[in-house]
């Protein structure tokens, strides 16, 4: 007995495309994504419909009868969409395709629904369910995918090679729903993704890191980075990440094994916030480790300046990841740079002039910042790791204390450069800048208060240290 899912296509949408599929004697289903997410309880806003014939006729009807304004029709691809409230609804003819080796786009011709469910990924991503009355909600499951779906499983309905082959990108596809899913993909297919992993270079870096941020943003997505450098996928399109593998030993003395470090820090920092550019942050905090390693025979193994190197690095991998260039990525390229500097104050005496100067550069990502660098206290050694946690919210309730004591996030000087110039009456020039400088230090030493009365007689001070003439007395 096949199986009914009518009771879940309630929807609007699924009733008024029942009774034009019914009327014209049609043949369409509900396939893909929408179908396995409803079996898994997942709420999914994108309704994928295919129709035996063409789409567009059945996509201009239903939209007609759901008094939609709006339908996009695409005559080449056979494939129409709309919007009906807060759902996109996708028609498609049923297809049969065969690809060429040097391109992702296939030769397209009609199929009939079995040729249109052995095209697609996965099997539980070819679960499709009938929309004419005579069988509406059955469910059609050639390849068993509601019980790999139960089960946990990644299978490709046809021979793994052929499906990976055809479109490569379906190897991070695996990964992704591994990981947001916690599924495993089945051995054969692990080893026909290892096998076929350089035809990833076909696809474009865009769709390859729109994946990979989906990877990134699962609960726990080192799941998904171990397997994408097993399968030698990482390899593809992010060696400076696979640069951080591996540990070296000499004189007996080794070094953390930075990748999986840097996974520790990404699920810790995962487990604190969905933001996908903290998330960033993670990833690329040590990325300059393998290039500035260093062996010292007195101390042992040193990544002096790995900081700076992987802020200066991190433009250079966004732009190959065709990651946004904007202020994400100043944000991601800031907090690599800072991101040793809270630990120090953990490891060593806290002043309150290292706690402004932190404060000052971090600005409004301080929260983020502390996030990142909490998630970066990894070790075997339980007592350590208590022990620098303790220290870290001493830190915390430190900068707290400091940041109402003297307002320094997002400092604004309290004597500006215009002032300057009017008080000697003199044109922008080097004194201006020195000026500006020392009252930012004296401040961030706690040498005068953040304030304009303090920073007016400092600058007059110094001012005369200089030999400068006061022309207009602020006073
Ligand atoms: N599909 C495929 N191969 C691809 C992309 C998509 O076979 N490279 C098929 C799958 O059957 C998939 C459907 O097209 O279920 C819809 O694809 P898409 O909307 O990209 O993904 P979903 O599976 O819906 O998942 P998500 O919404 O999480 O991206």
């Amino acid at each position: 007995m096949s199986k009914n899912y009518a009771s879940y296509l309630k929807h609007p949408v699924f009733k008024v495309a029942s009774q034009i599929v019914t009327e014209k004697n049609l043949q369409a289903y509900v396939i893909g994504g929408f179908v396995r997410d409803m079996l898994l309880g997942r709420p999914s806003k994108d309704i994928d419909i295919v129709v035996i014939g063409s789409g567009l006729d059945l996509a201009k009807e239903c939209a007609e009868r759901l008094r939609v304004k709006k339908v996009s029709l695409f005559q080449n691809f056979g494939t129409a969409h709309f919007k009906y409230k807060d759902l996109d609804v996708e028609f498609v003819g049923a297809r049969k395709e065969s690809y060429r080796q040097d391109s992702r786009k296939p030769l397209v011709e009609d199929g009939t629904l079995a040729d249109d469910q052995n095209r697609r990924d996965f099997t539980i991503n070819a679960l499709a369910l009938s929309l004419h009355a005579d069988n509406f909600g059955e469910l059609i499951d050639p390849f068993h995918g509601e019980e790999d779906l139960e089960k946990g499983i990644l299978r490709t309905p046809l021979d793994p090679d052929t499906t990976y082959s055809d479109d490569p990108l379906r190897m991070l596809r695996a990964i992704r729903f591994a990981a947001q899913l916690d599924f495993k993909i089945e051995p054969k297919s692990l080893q026909s993704i290892l096998k076929n992993a350089n035809r990833l270079e076909i696809i474009s870096m865009e769709r390859i890191v729109e994946e990979c941020n989906k990877i990134i943003l699962s609960n726990e997505p080192s799941r998904g980075f171990k397997l994408l450098y097993s399968t030698k996928l990482l390899q593809q399109f992010f060696p400076e990440m696979v640069a951080l593998h591996g540990v070296e030993i000499i004189n007996g003395k080794s070094h953390k094994d930075n990748f999986y470090h840097t996974l520790e820090v990404l699920d810790n920092v995962a487990g604190k916030s969905d933001n996908l550019w903290l998330r960033w942050a993670a990833i690329l905090h040590d990325i300059a480790k393998p290039p500035t390693k260093k062996f010292d025979p007195e101390i042992g193994w040193t990544f002096h300046g790995h900081e700076d190197l992987g802020a200066r690095m991190t433009p250079r991998i966004f732009k190959r990841l065709k990651l946004p260039l904007d202020q994400k990525m100043k944000y991601v390229q800031k907090l690599v740079r800072l991101h040793l500097r809270p630990i120090a104050l953990v490891k060593g005496f806290v002043t309150d002039s290292a706690i402004r100067r932190l404060l000052s550069e971090a600005g409004d990502d301080i929260e983020d910042l502390m996030v990142l660098c909490n998630a970066d206290i990894t070790s075997k050694n339980e007592f350590k790791v208590k022990k620098y946690r303790q220290n870290f919210d001493m830190v915390l309730s430190k900068l707290k204390a400091v940041e109402e004591k003297d307002r320094i996030r997002n400092f604004q000087p309290p004597v500006s450069g215009e002032l300057i110039m009017q008080v000697y009456n003199i044109a922008p020039c080097a004194e201006v800048g020195i000026l500006k400088s020392r009252i930012k230090e004296a401040i961030l030493e706690g040498e005068i208060p953040n304030e304009s009365a303090a920073a007016i007689e400092f600058m007059l001070r110094i001012g005369g240290e200089l030999g400068l003439t006061i022309a207009n007395d602020p006073r």
